[in-house]
């Protein structure tokens, strides 16, 4: 619909990434100084979840709060969605309710379909393709401790999934380099490769992909890791947990990085698995620097989408 911005992908932020990152930081030191900062008062978000969530459902509802505004969680199977009725007239409906919507799904066609027929913003709270609002957070952090983004280097090492997929966007869109060390067979989204690799090319920064990870961290000054069986893949398990146990993020990868790397993950972690306890106990790891900003960052996400601050 005409006169609204949704944010669905991380295309969406292209032209204002660098101004979103900015605004992150301001609400977080206004809220860090306990000085009140209300651009949503009044003004409602409705957020389905398809899938559990611990961080996105608490950190867009505290922020809600925080910005003066309220949150619905909302539960497709208790909506009548999960009796049949269609994802465009749900979304002609809150519209007339909310002024705003957060989608996870299980299928990116969704969250778009629901974007194309709500009058009202809609973002994305991950979906099979990506997860836009962690990478905003993600790129908030690591500018936190390293700056310029541009000409720094982040090896993500596991699965080419949602959360890779965004960070290849938006690594391009900042100018940094980033490698994806992944299993053949499970690299990233091929079209959204080409697109960042594009970007990254106007930017000057490269996007890889490769199969080994310790030359992969080489020289990087951020490890970044996920699950290897998101949210709808439980099928796959075993065999994934197989194929990927070369790409386990312990202290001997850690040696072929920078020694002042720091280690991220979006969380939840699957301890002894994806990550060592050591290595997420340690003392590179901001995993939960990392999770704390996901309230600062997605604060300005929905200032700017529902406020057009
Ligand atoms: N990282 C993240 O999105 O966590 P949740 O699944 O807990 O929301
Ligand atoms: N890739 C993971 C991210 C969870 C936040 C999943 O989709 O399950």
């Amino acid at each position: 619909m005409a006169g609204k911005r949704d944010f669905v992908s991380m295309r969406d932020v292209r032209d204002d990434l660098v101004g979103l990152l900015e605004l992150a930081g301001s609400i977080k030191n206004r809220t860090k100084a306990g000085e009140p900062y209300e651009p949503l008062r009044g003004r409602s978000l409705a957020m389905i979840f398809e899938k559990s969530s611990t961080r996105t459902r608490v950190s867009f509802e505290v922020g809600m709060t925080q910005l003066g505004g309220h949150a619905l969680f909302l539960n497709p199977n208790d909506l009548q969605l999960g009796r049949g009725e269609t994802i465009a007239d749900t979304a002609r409906v809150l519209s007339r309710y909310v002024d705003g919507i957060m989608y996870r799904a299980f299928k990116h066609e969704n969250v778009r379909e629901l974007a194309r027929n709500a009058s009202v913003p809609v973002i994305n709270g991950l979906d099979d393709r990506e997860h836009p609002c962690q990478t905003v957070s993600d790129l908030f952090t690591i500018q936190e401790r390293k700056t310029p983004l541009d000409g720094l280097k982040l090896a993500y090492v596991g699965d080419g999934n949602n959360v890779c997929n965004s960070l290849l966007l938006g690594s391009a869109t900042v100018g940094m380099d980033m490698t994806a060390a992944c299993p053949a067979g499970y690299e990233p989204d091929p079209e959204l490769l080409r697109e960042a690799r594009q970007i990254a090319k106007d930017r000057g920064a490269t996007i890889e992909v490769a199969h080994d990870p310790h030359s992969a961290v080489r020289g990087a000054d951020v490890i970044y890791t996920d699950v290897w069986v998101s949210m709808g893949q439980e099928r796959e398990k075993e065999e994934r947990e197989k194929i990927f146990r070369p790409y386990q993020v312990n202290t001997k990868l850690l040696d072929h990085a920078k020694p002042d790397a720091v280690v991220m993950h979006c969380l939840p972690a699957h301890r002894g698995l994806e990550i060592t306890d050591e290595v997420m106990d340690g003392p590179r790891s901001i995993v939960f620097d990392q999770a704390e900003n996901r309230l600062h960052a997605q604060k300005a996400i929905l200032a700017r989408f529902l406020a057009g601050v």
